[in-house]
C-alpha cells in the first residue's frame, strides 16, 4: 500500500469510518486530492470483487480522465487500464465506465445506469447536471461519491451544494456529506524546490489563494496584482541592451471598432522572457488600417505570427488575403491572464515604456468583476491583445515537463 500525506490519512480514515456517501477533496492543485481518491475507489469497487457491477469515473474530456485518473490507476493496479468501445474497463471483476461530463447534455450519457460507486474529476469542470445525474444514478447499496475539485467563485455548484453541506446527515442518521480542504504544502512527497517554485511563479491573490491555499474566492479587484511601473517598464535604451537576446517575435491582434482595437508587437528571449515593443490601439479604424499596421509590422520584425481575437473571422482571412501570417488565438481568459500574471510575478514580462500609451491608461484601469469571474469589458484592449499574443504563444501545453 502507497503511504499517505497526513491529510490523504485523514480522508481515508473518513472514508473508512465515518462512510459518508459524498466525499469531497477540495484545494490546491497537485496536494494530493486525486491520488488518495483514486485509492480509495479501488478499496471500494474491491469490496464488490467479481460481482459485475458497475462504477463511473467521470471527468472534463476522455483525455482529461486518462491523464488524470487512469494512468496514476494503472501505477497502483500494476496493469494496463484499455478501455473498450464503450469506454469502460474491468477492475476486479466489475465495469468501471468512463465519461467526459463537461458539456450541458453530457448527464445523458449516465441516464438510465445503477452505479456503486462514482469519482469525479475537477468537479467545477463539470456540467452541474452531469455531478448531480450521476450522484443520483449511485442508488446500488453502499454506493460511495467521490468528488475532487479545483476551488473557483464560492458561488459555483460544487461549492455550495456540496463543500457547503459538509456534516449534512441523511434521516436515517448516515452522514451525507464530508468536505476536506487540501493546501499546496500537505502534499509532503512534493520536491521542496518544485513547492517553492509554484510558489514563486504563482500570481498574487486569487491565483495564490486558490492554487496555493486551495480558498473559494471570488475574483477581486486589479487583475495584474504583481505588475509595478519601476519593475516591469524599461526604457528603449534599456531595450537595445538586450535586443539581441530575442530569439521569436510574434504580435497579439485584438479587434475593435468602438472600443479600441489593439496589436502589440512582442518578443521572446530562449529563457522565455518576453518584451512589450509595439503598442497600435486606435478607435474607429477600419480593417484597411490594421492591414497597413500589420504590414509595417512585417517590414520591420520579418513573416511572424499574429495571434488574433478570433471572434472577426473577416478580419482574420482578410489578413491572410495580404499575406499576413494571421491565426486564431487561444482566448481562455482565466488561463491567459493566469500566464501573463505569471511572467509579471516571474520578472519575466517588461514593457517598453516608449513604445506604448493605451497600456499605461489601461493596467490600473484592468479589473475582475467580482460576479462573472472575469474582467470587466473595458480598460482592456491591449490587454487582451497581450494575452492572447502571451497565451497562443507560451501556454502551459507548449511547455515541456507539464
Ligand atoms: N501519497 C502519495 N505518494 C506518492 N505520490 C503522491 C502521493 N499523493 C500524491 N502524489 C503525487 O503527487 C502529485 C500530485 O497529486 P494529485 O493527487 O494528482 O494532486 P491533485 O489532485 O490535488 O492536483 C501526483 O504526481 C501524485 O502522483
Ligand atoms: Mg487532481
Amino acid at each position: 500500500m502507497a503511504e499517505l500525506t497526513p491529510k490523504q490519512k485523514e480522508v481515508m480514515d473518513s472514508f473508512i469510518n465515518e462512510k459518508p456517501k459524498i466525499l469531497v477533496a477540495s484545494g490546491a492543485k497537485r496536494a494530493g486530492k486525486t491520488f488518495v481518491f483514486i485509492l480509495l475507489f479501488l478499496m471500494h469497487i474491491a469490496k464488490y470483487e467479481g460481482q459485475g457491477l458497475s462504477f463511473i469515473i467521470g471527468g472534463a474530456t476522455q483525455a482529461s480522465i486518462r491523464r488524470n485518473i487512469l494512468d496514476d490507476m494503472e501505477a497502483i493496479l500494476g496493469k494496463e487500464l484499455k478501455l473498450n468501445k464503450s469506454n469502460a474497463v474491468t477492475i476486479f471483476g466489475n465495469k468501471v465506465y468512463c465519461f467526459d461530463g463537461a458539456q450541458s447534455d453530457s448527464w445523458k450519457k449516465a441516464r438510465g445506469f445503477t452505479a456503486a460507486g462514482a469519482l469525479l474529476n475537477e468537479g467545477t469542470a463539470l456540467h452541474d447536471m452531469f455531478v448531480k445525474e450521476v450522484i443520483s444514478r449511485c442508488s446500488y447499496k453502499g454506493a460511495r461519491i467521490l468528488i475532487d475539485t479545483n476551488p473557483e467563485n464560492p458561488a459555483h455548484s460544487v461549492k455550495k451544494d456540496y463543500i457547503d453541506n459538509d456534516g449534512q446527515t441523511l434521516a436515517n442518521g448516515r452522514l451525507n456529506i464530508k468536505a476536506f480542504n487540501f493546501i499546496l504544502f500537505d502534499n509532503i512527497f512534493l520536491d521542496s524546490e518544485y513547492v517553492e517554485s509554484i510558489v514563486a511563479s504563482t500570481p498574487s491573490g486569487m491565483f495564490t489563494d486558490r492554487d496555493i491555499h486551495g480558498l473559494w474566492v471570488s475574483a477581486e479587484g486589479v487583475i495584474y496584482k504583481d505588475f509595478k511601473k519601476d519593475v516591469h517598464y524599461i526604457s528603449q535604451e534599456q531595450f537595445e541592451n538586450v535586443r539581441h537576446k530575442i530569439v521569436k517575435w510574434f504580435a497579439g491582434v485584438d479587434w475593435g471598432y468602438e472600443h479600441f482595437g489593439s496589436i502589440v508587437v512582442l518578443g521572446k528571449t530562449s529563457d522565455g522572457t518576453i518584451y512589450l515593443v509595439e503598442e497600435h490601439a486606435a478607435q474607429h479604424e477600419e480593417i484597411d488600417y490594421w492591414v497597413d499596421i500589420a504590414k509595417g509590422i512585417k517590414s520591420r520584425y520579418g513573416n511572424i505570427l499574429f495571434y488574433c481575437d478570433s471572434a472577426r473571422p473577416e478580419h482574420v482571412r482578410r489578413f491572410r488575403r495580404e499575406k499576413i501570417k494571421a491565426l486564431n488565438a487561444d482566448k481562455k481568459v482565466v488561463a491567459g491572464i493566469e500566464e501573463v500574471g505569471r511572467l509579471y510575478k516571474l520578472k519575466k514580462f517588461f514593457i517598453v515604456r516608449d513604445a506604448i500609451k493605451r497600456f499605461d491608461d489601461e493596467i490600473y484601469m484592468y479589473v475582475w468583476n467580482e460576479k462573472t469571474g472575469e474582467p470587466v469589458k473595458l480598460w482592456d484592449d491591449v490587454q487582451d491583445a497581450i494575452r492572447y499574443g502571451i497565451y497562443t504563444e507560451t501556454r502551459p501545453q507548449n511547455r515541456k515537463g507539464e
